[in-house]
């Protein structure tokens, strides 16, 4: 029987093993991880789908397009379903807003799109010369990575909790070996294309608030069923994952100051990340030989701002060179 690894347990971990069990059903799949669930970068994220050529760079416009309408499938799939309450995906509707004029990718993919012209822009009190309005899917991912490591354990799946120094550690404990490290990879791999941008958010309770908002100044605003997130910031090469006051009540200020609405609604968590980048993602075979075995590996990691967006299609390409390596390990020797 094949013996598969993922590495990782954040959304992109679980997505990677999910299509693993659906197209390999002979072969076990385990995952290995340090961290778990509200340990994870993926727990903080504000789940907004939102495909984008600006920032996810480095690769073709045909790949990142071919990513973002895969998970894009799968998401309002779920999202109109009858799973929609347990895997915490909804349709919302919302706006993006830029001073500069932008090809908002969201056009291209979402639903209910528009420009929006500058009486729309006046009308929202939104201080922008460009935006668009559409329909998009808003992840929980709170709710839909439990969901995916449910289905995960209960077809055979199986987990470890143990920090991997150097991927050779795993020959011979593993065939094939899928590389689902996020930020990790420049120590685990020592690959120094990955940089963190660090980033913070404050939660209120805001039901009022039944749109996103998404500006070119990092405010946005993301509700959930429970809370309304409230961002951000961008801080490029910043390692600290501790929540800052000052930025919260920096966060706070800018949001109130662009969505007065938020008026009255009360603070209820804090939370800091980094987001794993790198120009392109990382979806690549590679096979590795430690003392005469030899490791196939796929990695899957650097989603950077966009993990939500694209962990269901960087993990579906990554799972076809899972197949790659499949059919290296039936026709070779080591
Ligand atoms: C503030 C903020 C807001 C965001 N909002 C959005 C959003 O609205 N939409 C969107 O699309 N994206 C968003 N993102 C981006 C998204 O969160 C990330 O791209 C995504 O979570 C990356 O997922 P991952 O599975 O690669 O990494 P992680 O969630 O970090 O998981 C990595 C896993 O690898 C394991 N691991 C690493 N190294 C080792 C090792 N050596 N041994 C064992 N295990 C190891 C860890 O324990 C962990 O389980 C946001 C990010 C931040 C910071
Ligand atoms: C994280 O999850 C663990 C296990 O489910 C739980 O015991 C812990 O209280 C949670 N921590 C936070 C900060 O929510
Ligand atoms: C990193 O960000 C934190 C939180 O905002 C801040 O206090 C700190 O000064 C920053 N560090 C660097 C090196 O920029």
């Amino acid at each position: 029987m094949v013996k598969i690894c993922v590495i990782g347990a954040g959304i992109v971990g679980l997505s990677s093993a999910t299509i693993t069990q659906d197209r390999f059903p002979e072969a076990t799949v385990k995952i290995i991880a340090d961290r778990f669930g509200n340990d994870t970068t993926s727990w903080g994220a504000g789940g907004l789908f939102r495909p984008s050529l600006k920032h996810i760079t480095g690769t073709s416009p045909q790949t990142v397009r071919k990513w973002c309408h895969a998970s894009w499938d799968r998401y309002i799939g779920l999202a109109q379903s009858s799973l929609a309450k347990e895997t915490g995906i909804s349709l919302v509707t919302g706006f993006v807003a830029s001073r500069e004029n932008e090809d908002f990718m969201f056009k291209e993919i979402t639903i209910n799109a528009h420009d929006l012209s500058k009486t729309e822009l006046k009308r929202l009190q939104l201080p922008y010369n460009f935006g668009v309005s559409c329909t998009t899917v808003i992840t929980e991912v709170t709710k839909y990575m439990p969901w995916l490591m449910k289905r995960f354990q209960e077809r055979g799946g199986t987990l470890e909790q143990r920090t991997i120094k150097n991927l050779n550690e795993l020959a011979g404990e593993f065939d094939i070996v899928i590389n689902c490290c996020g930020f990790a990879a420049l120590d685990l791999v020592g690959d120094k294309k990955v940089y963190p941008i660090r980033g913070q958010l404050v939660k209120v309770k805001a039901p009022w608030i039944k749109h996103w908002y998404l500006t070119s100044d990092n405010t946005y605003l993301i509700p959930h069923c429970d809370c309304v997130i409230i961002g951000g910031c961008r801080q490029k090469n910043n390692f600290s994952t501790s929540v800052d006051p000052e930025m919260s009540a920096d966060i706070m200020m800018r949001a109130k100051k662009l969505f007065p609405q938020l008026e009255g609604a009360e603070v209820i968590g804090e939370w800091a990340g980094l987001r794993p980048c790198r120009s392109p993602p990382r979806i690549e075979k590679e096979f590795l030989f430690s003392q005469g075995r030899k490791l196939r590996i796929v990695h899957n990691y650097g989603h950077g701002a966009n993990g939500i967006t694209l962990s269901w299609g960087t993990s579906l390409d990554a799972v076809d060179l899972v197949e790659e390596c499949m059919n290296d390990l039936r026709t070779s020797k080591l």
